[in-house]
């Protein structure tokens, strides 16, 4: 029995803060933790499976063109190749999950270096990837592949596109002024585990075990890709080993290993090599942003401008959604945003960890802090100053704000200094230490989603959806909101998530798996209490139900008679979305060193203090926090995508030459979770809350380097090279 609730409108009942059981919010330890640390939670290449073949991919060494040929005798003599596998269905980029957007390809075109055109499969891994070494390819090549998104007519964005009032004539009459331009490189998902699928037949029926995000939607690309229906196909993601955009659709790997598995009549392994991943997996766009931003005498906008050119390849349909919050994080009647997308032969631009705001975010604050200086105020003033009391474009009210308060209490916390501030006051040694601040803005996103749950006459609970784990806390936090709901204590709570013989979840992505997958549980749990109470002959609400008794005593187990109680919560977002901008904010501080000799910039310490509705889980939504952090440190310090000139090749395709940042790079990182109500935001008033914690973050290091050293650098990311450039003598 299916209960839909589709939300219309703000649910202030908030009647999770109601029950009993005090588990929600708990920071309960991760439920798949003991598992995952002791190496039992089995990831999708880890299956045992009788007579599984290894196949690994070969892939383009032209940028664009066509493979004419490959010769394959050498390899196929090879000890223990079984077959080169170069169905044309590898070599579109429909088997990157874009087949809706990208133009229809002649077979085996190629659009990249590094994409992937064919696949040998052998007995063992070592004998299939030496076999890749022995195949000879032939291109033709066509020349003149644009590289540079610099160098070619970009397209614009209509929809992104804001005009308001008159920008140019606000930065005229404005007292103060800024017009400043940044950069930001390409950065990669790098994700800990590798793409991955195993991918066996039964009959005409498919099963892959597969590294994924969002299984719904991976289904049916799955199915597209292969031409067949979706329910021949199941697809297993139990365990993820990080995502971060990387697996939100489906890759080569996965492809490649059911074609090949299909041709052979046996299963088929499939994981891509680090340098792989990074060469052929989606790239966030490097970006150019100017920001014209100008405000009267006394720092208040009146004038905002934002516009970005990002880069993705010919015909795709995603453009890093840079403006995604300069919307509505501040005032300023004049407004003139813009978004344009270069179309060059890089791999595909999707969307990596808070795709948008990662990079906008650090390049309008650290803008605002150029401006705070042009002003004279302090930095966290003038963001308090700029509040909008509802969205500037739209007029829409805000679900819930908590910026105010984040600045505040993250400025008392990290005991940032008020006033105007001067660059160059502390040295200690060769370091010139200093401190930077920054908001944090990210829109809040939900999505359709279904989840089972039973509850059993053994006193124990099962949650049942297709939803994703990647390493966020869904197990978890599933447990707590079903245990709180029924009355029982999480342990009791068994989810079963990563495989589409469940119900439909929302997948992982864009920050709405929490909300949307906790609200179809709880709908779920919703409709078993009616039911218990109708046969306690009592109202719903005024149903008690703890450690696995009603309040006036009854066990629930009793109530069963025996039997499963089941519903299914289907939960949808709703008509609410057009009556609200809803969004989480926050507020970074950082404490940065910087090298006055060789201009390197050090984290000294950080804070962040995000508001993003209920907390689920104090542990979990912590370390989501903390993840972010860290991921501002390498946008702001190291993380950068190098391509070679000539042909656009990845020249830094590993974890050694692409630097995230290690134990090293992190220091002391501190978190205050101001914790709100958004009741328009989901009916459990929860926000999205993992991406948010990357973005701004890099200005408040950007700007910290400033205060510290008087180097104030416009390129991201602010490697020593560019700091000692940008550094007074
Ligand atoms: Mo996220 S970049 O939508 O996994």
């Amino acid at each position: 029995m299916t209960v839909h609730f589709k939300q219309d409108k703000p649910d202030e009942s908030n009647r999770l803060d109601d029950m009993r059981q005090g588990v929600i919010g708990k920071a309960l330890p991760r439920v798949e933790g003991l598992a995952k640390v002791t190496g039992t939670a089995t990831y999708a290449a880890e299956y045992s499976i009788d007579n599984c073949a290894e196949g690994v991919l070969v892939t383009s060494t032209i940028t664009r063109g066509e493979v004419t040929s490959i010769d394959r005798d050498a390899a196929l003599a090879m000890p223990g190749v079984i077959a080169v596998i170069d169905d044309p269905r590898l070599t579109t980029r429909a088997a990157q999950g874009t087949a809706d957007e990208a133009p229809q390809q002649k077979p085996k075109t190629v659009c990249y270096w590094g994409q992937p055109i064919a696949l040998v499969v052998a007995e063992t891994f070592e004998q299939a990837r030496d076999a890749t070494k022995h195949l000879a390819i032939e291109y033709r090549v066509e020349e003149g592949a644009p590289l540079d998104p610099n160098t070619v007519e970009p397209e614009e964005q209509e929809d992104e596109t804001v005009h308001q009032g008159d920008l140019a004539h606000a930065m005229s009459e404005a007292t103060h002024s800024v017009d400043v331009t940044y950069t930001t490189r390409g950065h990669a998902s790098a994700a800990m585990e590798p793409h991955a699928a195993i991918a066996q037949w039964d009959g005409d029926k498919l099963t892959v075990y597969a590294s994924l995000q969002m299984l719904n939607y991976n289904i049916s690309e799955l199915a597209d890709a292969l031409d067949m229906e979706e329910g021949d196909i199941r697809l297993v993601s139990r365990f993820v080993g990080g995502g971060f955009g990387s697996k939100l659709g489906i890759s080569e790997e996965a492809v490649a290993a059911s074609i090949a598995a299909k041709e052979l009549g046996r299963p088929v392994r499939v994981v891509m090599s680090r340098q792989q991943v990074f060469q052929c997996i989606m790239r966030r766009s490097e970006t150019t942003q100017r920001l014209r931003l100008c405000t009267d005498a006394n720092g208040t906008l009146t004038g905002f401008g934002h516009e970005a050119l990002v880069s993705n390849l010919p015909g795709e349909e995603f453009a890093e959604p840079v403006l995604q919050s300069s919307h509505f994080l501040y005032g300023g009647e004049n407004r003139e945003l813009m978004l344009k997308v270069a179309r060059i032969h890089r791999m595909t631009a999707g969307s990596v960890r808070a795709p948008g705001e990662a990079v906008g975010m650090p390049a309008l604050e650290a803008a605002m802090d150029v401006l705070a200086e042009e002003v004279g105020i302090d930095p966290v003033e003038l963001r308090l100053k700029n509040i909008p009391e509802k969205n500037p474009e739209e007029g829409l009210p805000f679900s819930s704000h908590k910026l105010a308060e984040c600045l505040r209490q993250g400025a008392e916390a990290f005991g940032w200094d008020r006033g105007p501030r001067k660059p160059r006051q502390t040295r200690e040694g060769e370091w010139w230490v200093g401190t930077g601040m920054a908001s944090a803005a990210r829109v809040h996103n939900v999505s359709e989603a279904k989840a089972r749950v039973t509850l059993k006459p053994d006193g124990t609970a099962l949650v049942e959806t297709d939803m994703t784990d990647i390493g966020t806390g869904t197990y978890t936090i599933l447990s707590q909101i079903a245990g709180e709901m029924l009355g029982l204590s999480p342990d009791r709570v068994l989810v079963d998530l990563g495989d589409t013989r469940h119900p439909r979840g929302p997948g992982s992505g864009g920050s709405w798996g929490a909300a949307s997958i906790g609200s179809a549980v709880y709908v779920a749990c919703q409709a078993i209490r009616e039911e218990l109470a109708s046969r306690l002959d009592v109202e719903e609400a005024e149903l008690d139900l703890s450690d696995g008794k009603a309040g006036s005593g009854e066990s629930i187990v009793d109530l069963l008679d025996g039997k499963d109680l089941a519903r299914e919560g289907y939960y949808e977002p709703g008509d609410i979305a057009d009556d609200y901008t809803a969004s989480g904010f926050g507020a970074f501080f950082a404490q940065v060193r910087v090298n006055r000799f060789t201009g390197e910039a050090r984290v000294d310490r950080m804070l962040g203090a995000f508001g993003f509705g209920r907390v689920l889980n104090h542990k979990t939504a912590r370390s989501q926090c903390l993840g972010g952090i860290t991921w501002s440190i390498g946008v702001a310090l190291t993380e950068a995508l190098e391509f070679d000139p000539r042909d656009g090749h990845l020249v830094n395709p590993d974890l050694a030459e692409y630097h995230v940042p290690v134990h090293r790079d992190v220091p002391d990182l501190d978190v205050i979770m101001v914790e709100e109500r958004d009741p328009a935001a989901s009916p459990i008033q929860a926000k999205g809350i993992g991406e948010l914690g990357m973005c701004g973050g890099a200005a408040a290091i950007a700007n910290a380097i400033y205060n510290a050293s008087g180097a104030r650098v416009f390129d991201f990311p602010m490697t020593p090279d560019r700091v000692l450039a940008a550094m007074p003598d």
